[in-house]
């Protein structure tokens, strides 16, 4: 399963991971987790599972895993009788500062589903899709949004007539067809660990004084970023997706407690990125995560201009002039 970036961010969640605002990514398709799980009965007294990530045993994942399995239980009951056997690596460095947990749960959810396909021999393939996004968002809500592609919208919206809050969906739209392999140049600032959990961060949407009406922002940003991906309004699909990405980090500087996740060299690329924007007026554009690495967004016809200008300018303000590429993809596929 790969990675997803958001345009419209999802950052507030409620109840058992249900999100307060709709979202829309990009699914990737160079960033990916490859997971195999092998299920076998459970004997009295066995851990429900163990977990190897890169050949290796790794302790300090096992309690996502845990709660994981805990939460999907329910709506997989024959799970209680199973033992897995995990095994999971990454296409990207572990420590590149990227979020693995939305293809890392996407991809054992799709694992598992899989599975879960010998006891529902009429599921369609739609079905079995729908059922591993919705166990997906039990594990990390963006996981929701790894599992088909070129865009997923998770949560319910009125610009998107399927949508809702329990599973993300890949809309039956025709989206514009620069899109289907725009560039995701990942410029990595900070190959540290996350200053804030997400689970804390969306907390900090908890009695936020601009809760609300961030949350009614981020629908009408849906609605107008729907029009922008179908018509290739590019102006409009920048202004969206810059001001989503600069309303993402408002947020965590106004809540309480408060923080900044942009670092110096962050700001700086933001700046150059407006610079050359305006000087070659070539369409590139940024977007972030909850952290300091910026997403760089461009059309694919575009590359050879962005790159040189990646090289030149960009790369001196990342850490160990790290940078990974990425293009828009298709979602997960099972080997
Ligand atoms: C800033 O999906 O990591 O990347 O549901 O607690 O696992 P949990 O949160 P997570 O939050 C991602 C937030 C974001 C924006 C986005 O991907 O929409």
């Amino acid at each position: 399963a790969p990675s997803n970036i958001a345009l419209v961010k999802y950052w507030g969640k409620h109840g058992q991971q249900l999100p307060q605002n709709p979202s829309i990514s990009f699914t990737l398709s160079q960033c990916v987790t490859t997971t195999a799980v092998s299920f076998s009965p459970r004997q009295t007294g066995e851990t429900a599972f163990d977990f190897l990530f890169e050949q290796k045993k790794q302790p300090a994942f096992h309690p996502k895993i845990q709660q994981f399995l805990e939460r999907i239980t329910p709506y997989f009951p024959a799970l209680e009788g199973h033992r897995l056997s995990i095994s999971s690596q990454n296409s990207f460095p572990h420590s590149s500062g990227i979020a693995s947990s939305a293809s890392a749960m996407a991809a054992l959810a799709l694992c598992i589903v899989d599975f879960e396909k010998q006891f529902h021999p009429l599921w369609t393939e739609e079905a079995a899709l729908q059922k591993a996004s919705f166990l997906a968002r039990l594990g990390s809500g963006s996981a929701a949004r790894s599992i088909a592609g070129p865009l997923m919208v998770w949560g319910q919206s009125k610009a998107f007539p399927q949508s809702n809050d329990h599973y993300a969906i890949a809309p039956a739209v025709e989206w514009h067809p620069i899109f289907h392999d725009y560039q995701d140049t990942v410029l990595i600032v900070d190959k540290g660990q996350k200053k804030v959990s997400s689970t804390l961060g969306h907390g900090l949407m908890q009695g936020h004084p601009f809760a609300a009406q961030r949350f009614e922002q981020a629908h009408s940003h849906l609605e107008e970023i729907k029009a922008a991906l179908t018509t290739g309004d590019l102006e409009r699909f920048i202004d969206l997706t810059e001001a989503e990405a600069l309303t993402l980090h408002a947020m965590m500087m106004t809540s309480n407690p408060r923080f900044v996740l942009m670092q110096p060299n962050t700001l700086a690329l933001l700046q150059k990125v407006w610079d050359f924007r305006a000087q070659t007026d070539l369409p590139l554009c940024f977007t972030l995560d909850a952290g300091a690495n910026v997403h760089l967004l461009y059309p694919r016809q575009d590359r050879n201009p962005i790159m040189d200008f990646i090289q030149k300018e960009l790369l001196v303000h990342c850490q160990q002039g790290q940078y990974i590429e990425d293009q828009v993809g298709n979602g997960a596929k099972k080997n």
